[in-house]
């Protein structure tokens, strides 16, 4: 077989939302304290305590939204403890995440300033596994209501004077699990619950997202539509990639062709897992109302050696880059359907983009990708059709090729193309259709390199780096492309 792609460009599907592009951040390991919160008195420069490097390279991202407080410990979380003035906020122990002091100095304020820095919607996950009604309540009143109340009055106190605006909300997380270890029947009678009390005030209006299901637990989803899909806006699922399993999960750095290849196998299953699930949300809800969001996704290795095991703290090799490339492209072409994503997580923890050290801070393969896909932020997806080349390894075969185009609303159309194989590189032709010039002018941009497990770090923070690609030719309105062996491209094409 021959790798072959067809764009239509003429024909349009859905929007690709740019909430795809969203991030999430936990109170775990050094993602919210060292990652963004360093401390007004840090000799690191920051914004009222928040770290300008890692603030201004987000910005760059044009993140739309970040997900926030966990997680699993958004179910331990009360908000509470995490307002006023800092010193006389409560400690405790992060029981779920590493065991270590949680002295609350980033909460509520906290967090919506740091949205606000990053130009981005705050997405706020409440607490249902240990939390109560009154307590999810009085957090949105206290974030969005604009008059005289109980919480208003304490938000006043507490130095804001005017509401935030908040659409995300979240009523829970893995339920299934760490979040209450509940069944789906009780968990959509809580849900149909508790987001009764998160009211719309004034003019905000939320936005309800119910925890959906892991994996492939297709029971779960089935259960909480059916009891309470008229209560949502959205769902979530969440789906991470092992190398191996979650018991043998296999390490970020040194591992070879065969945890290579399985890593990408296991990350192309996303598309299964949203096709199943959408088809059951496709029997109470036909007509799409009802987003899924896939609001914690990447992957997920052993730590770090020496580093602390409740930390999750992993380099991020062109694998992770490819990872992304191939996720995000089922995102698009999932954009009637999934509305948002959010990638775990943004700063330190399992797939980050930045990673930090003190006062240095690295951009990981998977943060360039975000970067050379960002043009397809709310770009409009094209009818594309490609023919793949199998790539085998060890009696089993994937996909070589993974790939997704959409036009921006000036009319460039991006395509971006991942090969997967660990060494050979890809011809592809590119059959542009449904472009009314003659001729088209073509840049690209590519990432790769030529180790498996090629990664930046602090001491080389630019090994791996996007660089601007030219291994193409047009000829009428065909592209010949040759991609490299595990490389992530990106062109745009405008028609002259
Ligand atoms: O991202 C790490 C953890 O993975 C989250 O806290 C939880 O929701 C999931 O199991």
């Amino acid at each position: 077989m021959a790798n072959k792609v067809t764009i239509n460009a003429d024909i349009a599907k859905s929007k690709i939302n740019r909430n795809i592009y969203g991030h999430f951040s936990e109170h775990l390991g050094r993602c919210i304290y060292e990652g963004f919160w360093v401390g007004e008195d840090s000799v690191i420069p920051n914004t009222q305590g928040i770290r300008n490097d890692v603030v201004e390279a987000l910005r760059n991202l044009q993140i739309p939204v970040l997900r926030w407080p966990g997680g699993c410990f958004a179910d331990e979380y009360h908000w509470k403890d995490g307002i006023g003035p800092r010193e006389g906020r409560k400690r405790m122990i992060n029981t779920h995440w590493g065991g270590v002091l949680e002295n609350n100095h980033f909460g509520t304020h906290e967090f919506m300033l740091l949205c606000e820095l990053l130009g981005c919607e705050p997405y706020i996950s409440g607490n249902v596994g240990s939390g109560t009604v009154q307590e999810m309540s009085e957090w949105v009143e206290y974030l969005t209501f604009d008059g005289v109340s109980p919480m208003a009055d304490l938000r006043k106190e507490n130095g804001r004077e005017k509401p935030w605006k908040l659409k995300y909300f979240g009523v829970g997380n893995e339920n299934w699990g760490c979040g209450g270890n509940m069944r789906p029947e009780f968990y959509a009678d809580l849900y149909r619950q508790y987001q009764t009390f998160v009211r719309n005030y004034g003019d905000n209006k939320i936005y309800k997202i119910a925890c959906g299901p892991n994996v492939d637990d297709y029971n779960w989803m089935d259960v909480v539509m059916s009891i309470a899909h008229k209560h949502m806006d959205a769902i979530s699922l969440h789906n991470y990639t092992f190398p191996g399993s979650w018991e043998d999960k296999g390490p970020a750095l040194g591992f070879d062709d065969s945890k290579w290849f399985s890593t990408l196998k296991n990350t192309l299953r996303m598309e299964e897992l949203i096709t199943k699930h959408s088809a059951i949300m496709d029997k109470y809800d036909p007509d799409k109302r009802v987003g899924m969001i896939i609001d914690e996704w990447g992957t997920w290795y052993d730590v770090e050696p020496g580093t602390n095991p409740g930390f999750l703290y992993q380099q991020n090799t062109i694998r992770d880059a490819l990872v992304a490339g191939i996720n995000l492209n089922i995102f698009h072409e999932h954009s009637d359907r999934v509305v948002m994503a959010n990638l775990a997580q943004i700063v330190n923890v399992l797939q980050s983009v930045i990673l930090t050290e003190g006062e240095k801070m690295i951009l990981t393969p998977t943060y360039h990708v975000l970067d050379m896909y960002k043009v397809h932020q709310d770009a409009t997806l094209v009818q594309t059709n490609y023919e793949s080349d199998l790539y085998e390894l060890n009696g089993e075969q994937i996909d070589q090729l993974s790939v997704s185009a959409s036009r921006d609303s000036e009319g460039k159309l991006h395509v971006s193309l991942c090969n997967l194989h660990h060494q050979n590189g890809a011809d592809v032709s590119v059959e542009l259709r449904g472009l009314s010039g003659g001729s088209f002018k073509v840049l690209g941009t590519e990432l790769t390199a030529d180790q498996l497990d090629a990664h930046n770090s602090f001491e080389s923070p630019n090994s791996v780096q996007p660089k601007p690609f030219s291994a193409f030719t047009v000829q009428g309105g065909t592209l010949s492309v040759k991609l490299s062996p595990m490389s992530v491209t990106v062109l745009e094409i405008v028609e002259a």
